[in-house]
């Protein structure tokens, strides 16, 4: 008889999702991490947490803390404080409303400006990916999908890993988008 031990990794990582007001921030982490959605609109306030846990692979578990930042602190003076040791970051904006695309640069540039990666990784930029958001309402005649030409070059421009056009109501690539993102943390380790 063998017997096999397997060492086990876990990894926590902390997560920022931010965005303007009502771009979807709590909807896509519900989904993400419930599997749950719902039409009503109940603005967060503060911050609000969730924990997703990922078995990775046979001998690795990330833990991801995610940090849901209401809209409204963009306005606010405690995003250095939420911001504090993340490891990456999600920007979420609402394809029916190109106001929120301008918020985007506002955010990134606000977490570029208040947090790093650790310094045994190099300190530089935390990990960031853009989701273009509610890409449900398209079929309902409200707003249109990226020109990805375009989207590239801005993420390019702007420090953007890459981007998703995502759908928390119809649950349509929030997976994949937080696997990118999670890939990359990894490569860093
Ligand atoms: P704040 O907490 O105020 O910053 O907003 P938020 O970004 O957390 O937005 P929230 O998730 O609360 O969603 C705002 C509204 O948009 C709610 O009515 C949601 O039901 C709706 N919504 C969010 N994601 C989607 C989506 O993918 N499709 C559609 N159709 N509606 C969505
Ligand atoms: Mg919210």
């Amino acid at each position: 008889r063998i017997s096999y031990v397997v060492e086990m990794r876990e990894y926590l990582y902390k997560i920022l999702v931010v965005g303007d007001l009502g771009t979807g921030k709590t909807s896509i982490i519900r989904r993400y991490v419930h599997n749950i959605f719902s039409s009503n609109y109940k603005s967060t306030i503060g911050v609000d947490f969730a924990l997703k846990v990922i078995q990775w692979g046979p001998d690795l578990i990330v833990r991801l803390q995610l940090w849901d930042i209401a809209g409204q602190e963009r306005f606010g003076n405690m995003t250095r404080v939420y911001y504090k040791e993340a490891l990456g970051a999600i920007v979420v904006y609402d394809i029916t409303r190109p106001q929120t695309f301008e918020g985007v640069t506002k955010w990134k540039k606000d977490i570029d400006t208040k947090v790093a990666l650790p310094d045994a990784w190099g300190g530089g930029q935390i990990p960031v990916i853009l989701l273009a958001n509610k890409t449900d309402l398209i079929g309902e005649g409200h707003g249109q999908h990226a020109n990805p030409t375009e989207l590239d070059q801005f993420c390019n421009e702007n420090g953007f890993l890459t981007w998703f056009e995502t759908s928390a109501k119809d649950n349509s690539n929030i997976e994949e988008a937080t696997r990118h993102l999670i890939s990359a943390i990894l490569k860093l380790e």
